[in-house]
């Protein structure tokens, strides 16, 4: 069997390393790939990124299945398309992925339906934003409204950041359409945890939890990032809280979107924020996987990914029931100098450990060039160490890092902190 897989980060890497394992496959497709997935011989990149010119791709190769890693793709309508032509494919519909690609649209759902979350309110109006804030003072939280490739959340302490966010977005216009309409929400203090499941419709297949860590430096200092490590499974998401977190959020928001007319089918992953007293609420949805969160969460997936992505398309998840590898697995993200804002291209990278049962780097922003491999993007490696705690599995993570050079390479030292304590 072929499968395609759409994108090109680390977590459509580690996606195709976990369906390459499959003995039912012949062929895993990247599109378009990295300097990772065009390394390893069990995987083809294809230079097309067009969803029609992969459509066609895709009947022109027989590939059986397609399964989309970015939000972009999806908030684009590849699965209508996909299926219009009758071709399988794992997502949700354009129609479905608002819940990711519009924050207002996702925060109003939310409201409908009883999932908690952050009061807030949408504005276009700019007076009308800066006097909501005023009204309601800092800390508070400003969002674009679309999809803003992570850069589009300013959490602000100050009065003084809001205001200035909220102009950056609706009166400069820095995200463009975008940000033509923002979201002001309450800021929520707690402990973040990502909860990603699967829904081919009619039934609900959780994956492992994991936690992300979105800030760049040590001990969550500096900017926001597209997320710097993330590990598996996550302490704070206890049994008691995870049946709350399906009880609670999961369930109401598939319901909800079927009593809205639309059939959930795709991963949806909540992003939580728990609080002190252990309450959790959603701080947004996406309509994908989580990247780094999926490099963790494949390197503990123990059954094999083709036949659950089978199961996912023909609406028989109920039939799965997922097999983990008991360790942690700490996802250490190494990211190119000048990342966040403007990362450097070019840096050649060296000594990468080959793969072991105890450590798998997968690539992101990789290149190969004249026969060296290159960064060629922000995040550009995310390294896996597993072990038998937190703790054994940093140690895995970071023997991996520490062998690996680049210029300007950026890396947080505590990835895994909250699961020590
Ligand atoms: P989002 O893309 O909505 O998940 O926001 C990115 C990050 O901003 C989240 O992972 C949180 O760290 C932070 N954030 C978003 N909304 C809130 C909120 N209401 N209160 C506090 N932090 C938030
Ligand atoms: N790691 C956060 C995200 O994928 O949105």
């Amino acid at each position: 069997m072929k499968i395609l897989v759409v994108g090109s980060g680390g977590r459509e890497h580690a996606l195709a390393w976990k369906l390459a394992q499959s003995e039912r496959v012949q062929m895993v497709y990247v599109a378009p790939g990295n300097g990772g997935t065009a390394a390893d011989a069990r995987l083809v990149n294809v230079d097309i990124t067009d969803p029609a010119a992969l459509a066609d791709f895709v009947v022109a190769e027989h590939i059986a299945l397609t399964l989309v890693g970015p939000e972009a793709p999806l908030a684009a309508g590849i699965v209508n398309l996909f299926r219009s032509r009758g071709l399988k494919i794992f997502g949700p519909t354009r129609e479905a992925a608002q819940l990711e690609s519009s924050k207002d649209f996702a925060k109003a759902f939310m409201q409908r339906h009883g999932i908690p979350t952050a009061t807030y309110q949408s504005f276009s109006d700019a007076a009308q934003a800066h006097a909501y804030v005023d009204a309601n003072g800092a800390p508070i939280v400003i969002k674009a409204d679309g999809l803003a490739a992570g850069k589009g959340v300013v959490v602000a302490m100050s009065l003084e950041e809001a205001h200035a966010a909220v102009d950056h977005m609706l009166s400069d216009n820095a995200f463009g359409d975008a940000g033509a309409r923002i979201v002001i929400e309450e800021f929520l203090a707690g402990e973040e945890a990502s909860f990603i499941v699967m829904c081919d419709g009619k039934h609900v297949l959780p994956m492992a939890t994991s936690q992300d860590h979105k800030r760049l430096k040590d001990q969550d200092q500096g900017p926001n990032t597209g997320g710097m490590g993330a590990y598996s499974p996550a302490p704070i998401v206890t049994p008691a809280m995870h049946a709350r977190v399906m009880r609670e959020i999961i369930n109401p928001t598939i319901q909800g979107m079927a009593k809205d007319g639309i059939t959930f089918t795709g991963f949806l992953y909540a992003g939580l924020m728990i609080d002190a007293e252990g309450n959790p609420r959603t701080l947004e949805f996406n309509c994908r996987m989580g990247d780094p969160e999926t490099q963790p969460i494949m390197a503990r997936l123990k059954s094999d990914y083709v036949t659950v992505l089978e199961h996912a398309c023909n609406g028989t998840l109920d039939q799965v029931e997922l097999e983990w590898d008991r360790r942690t697995a700490v996802g250490v993200v190494m990211a190119a100098a000048g990342y966040p804002d403007s990362p450097r291209k070019g840096d050649v990278i060296e000594g990468i450990p080959v793969e072991t049962p105890e450590c798998v780097t997968f690539h992101a922003g990789t290149q190969v060039v004249d026969g060296k491999l290159q960064t060629n993007g922000g995040r550009v490696l995310c390294v896996v160490g597993l072990g038998d705690s937190v703790k054994m599995a940093q140690k895995q993570a970071y023997e991996g890092v520490d062998k690996i050079r680049f210029d300007g390479a950026q890396f947080r030292r505590d990835i895994g902190w909250r699961g020590v304590r």
